[in-house]
């Protein structure tokens, strides 16, 4: 009977394997498996074969996988109104209006779209049409989005390569370097543009000093702040933001991933310096309809109700712990904040995370020599053993690629 469902499985994991790979775009590098289902931190492949999910969907999942909640939300939601344009008033985009920005009272502003990238486009337009100035700062390594804007915002030329010539008026300046920070901010910057931790440029975390001086040298040069918590926001570094670890407050804060607990969704968050936004400037079809403002408001209840954040500092903490204790030689540093941590090895990643999932843990590089851990936040104490028995197992096997120099900023 087993035997039998199994083939059967098989014969239908490799259709559907089949139908992907023949109209896919082309644009990811596919694993071969059929995930159907997800449940808190784990995922089931066709077969009822469980993973570990320390990726969350790149950083979407905080809550876990199919939040009952959330799901509720969802379907409730789905029998009254899906759709509605932001010209008419709706009880679901005033609730999240009201809970999103009472997580940040200094920002009582919010703008809705539908994803990360769309979120810091909105935040780049909104500078320059504030300002009147045209100058974009962001940081080496930085990640941003893939749209144009964002693009030129991000760093690392496999992302730009091909694209060119991307919007003019960005510079990147080194992460972390207050000096060069204050040369490149000029009288024609609208804004300076950060990650708190950069998350695809290798899980680097800035320092609070770094975080304090953007925001005094944005307002000495009259530039505006954006903050992009799209990665990082909700719960993820063991604060709501995690730009609140450093008390500073920004005139932008773009978010998404986990904002609508899995459905697709993006906000930014606007202070009182942001001026001129008139009917027309900006604004996005799906943005803040009330089936993704239900889920946000059902996926912000469950955040504060279950305190994500906290669970992620401690978890993190605790993670952070058992990982650095763990003495294999390809380990040259682990770094992160919250539940957001970062190993880097002195060799390329690829095949640790290959032997990984091959005993049921999926993981993500951020770079060529970093191995990416973004869990659920609702992860469990013996998930997280099993994560580093496992990884302690595969990091201490020679998995031999080529061994790479330090990898610089980018
Ligand atoms: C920091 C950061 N900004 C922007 C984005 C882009 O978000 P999206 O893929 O939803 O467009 C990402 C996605 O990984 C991100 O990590």
């Amino acid at each position: 009977m087993t035997d039998k469902n199994q083939s059967v499985n098989d014969i239908i994991a490799t259709g559907i394997i089949a139908a992907e790979s023949k109209h896919t775009s082309g644009l990811y590098a596919k694993q071969p498996i059929v995930i159907v289902r997800g449940a808190g931190a784990l995922l089931f492949d066709i077969d009822g074969n469980e993973y570990l999910d320390c990726s969350s969907g790149h950083g979407v999942a905080n809550l876990g996988h199919a939040h009952p909640q959330v799901a509720a939300a969802i379907a409730e939601q789905a029998t009254r109104l899906v759709t509605l344009f932001e010209t008419f008033y709706n009880d679901q985009r005033a609730a999240l209006m009201e809970k999103i920005t009472s997580l940040v009272p200094e920002l009582p502003r919010v703008f809705f779209c539908n994803s990360g990238t769309e979120a810091v486009e909105a935040s780049l337009k909104f500078a320059r049409l504030s300002t009147g100035r045209s100058g974009i700062v962001a940081a080496m390594r930085a990640f941003h989005g893939r749209t144009f804007g964002s693009l030129s915002a991000t760093y690392n030329k496999k992302y730009r390569e091909g694209f060119e010539p991307l919007v003019p008026g960005f510079s990147h300046v080194p992460y972390n370097n207050i000096t060069a920070l204050e040369k490149a901010v000029t009288a024609d910057t609208a804004a300076v543009i950060l990650e708190v931790v950069q998350g695809e440029g290798g899980v680097y975390p800035a320092s609070p000093e770094y975080l304090q001086a953007a925001r005094r040298i944005c307002d000495q040069r009259g530039a505006l702040l954006i903050i992009d918590e799209i990665q990082t926001g909700f719960g993820r570094t063991g604060k709501m933001f995690a730009i609140q670890h450093s008390g500073v407050v920004p005139d932008l804060l773009c978010c998404a991933k986990s904002l609508a607990g899995g459905l697709p969704m993006g906000a930014v968050l606007i202070g009182d310096a942001v001026k001129n936004l008139v009917p027309g400037a900006h604004g996005s079809t799906f943005g803040g309809n009330p089936l993704a403002c239900a889920a946000g408001v059902a996926a912000l209840t469950v955040i504060e109700q279950e305190n994500l954040p906290a669970q992620a500092a401690e978890k993190g903490q605790y993670l952070m712990e058992r990982l650095s204790e763990i003495n294999a030689p390809v380990i040259r540093e682990v770094r992160g904040l919250g539940l957001m941590v970062g190993i880097e090895l002195k060799q390329k990643v690829a095949p640790y995370l290959r032997a990984l999932q091959e005993k049921r843990i999926i993981a993500l590089p951020a770079g060529m020599t970093v191995i990416r851990l973004l869990p659920p936040l609702v992860i469990t104490y013996p998930q997280l053993d099993f994560l580093v028995e496992t990884l302690a197992e595969v990091l201490s096997n020679e998995l031999k690629e080529p061994v790479l120099n330090e990898v610089k900023d980018e």
